[in-house]
């Protein structure tokens, strides 16, 4: 009898093992259970340094950065309260011609009074290899007068999800007349 009970106990602790991490601890009255990252295959946090090119293009036939808000009137030179909403191509080399990976789509908006900064708000669309359909979220201040700008990344979707990590933004060209800009993003990122 003891060894039966001995038998059945060791049967029970061993499902557990196996149950628990997978339903997580319950408790009744709550909307909450804590799982096991290993169950939702979130393994092992790694780096990544992603590089590419942001086709900023306002000019021409097919602008893919609009104008949706102008800058107010009696507001002083740095356009403060424009804002452009954006689906810009990123792309593997600097040329607007060269292999599209994925869009930019948010938008970004003049916000500093006596400055030329920005407020972005946009997520990295991806469309190339195993990260077609993952996303990256970016939301950050751009001083555009500066070599190298920094922003957040704030979040991901797909193999993006618990992304976080910061971008380094370089503009490579930029036509004073059309202000269509070419930019160099790096991004680095950790993501499962
Ligand atoms: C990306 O995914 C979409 C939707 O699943 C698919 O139509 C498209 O062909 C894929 N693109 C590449 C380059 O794999
Ligand atoms: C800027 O754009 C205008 C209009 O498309 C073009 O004529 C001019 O050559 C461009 N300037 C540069 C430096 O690329």
């Amino acid at each position: 009898m003891a060894k039966l009970l001995h038998f059945f106990g060791t049967i029970f602790i061993l499902l557990s093992l196996v149950v628990f991490p997978i339903i997580g601890k319950k408790d009744e009255n709550s909307f909450e259970i804590s799982i096991n990252k290993e169950f939702m295959s979130l393994k092992r946090e790694k780096l990544s340094h992603f590089k590419f090119y942001f086709h900023d293009i306002l000019s021409g036939t097919k602008p893919t950065s609009i104008m949706i808000v102008p800058p107010q009137k009696n507001t002083p030179k740095t356009g403060f309260g424009m804002v452009n909403m954006i689906d810009n191509a990123l792309t593997l080399g600097p040329k607007l011609s060269s292999k599209i990976i994925g869009r930019a789509q948010g938008f970004y908006g003049l916000s500093a009074l006596s400055e030329l900064s920005l407020l972005m708000i946009m997520n990295f669309n991806f469309i190339e290899g195993k990260y077609n359909g993952s996303s990256l979220a970016v939301l950050g201040r751009n001083s555009i007068v500066e070599i190298v700008r920094e922003m957040p990344v704030i979040g991901g979707s797909g193999l993006f999800r618990f992304a976080r990590g910061y971008v380094q933004a370089r503009t490579i060209s930029l036509n004073v007349t059309t202000k269509d800009a070419i930019v160099q993003y790096d991004v680095y990122v950790l993501h499962y």
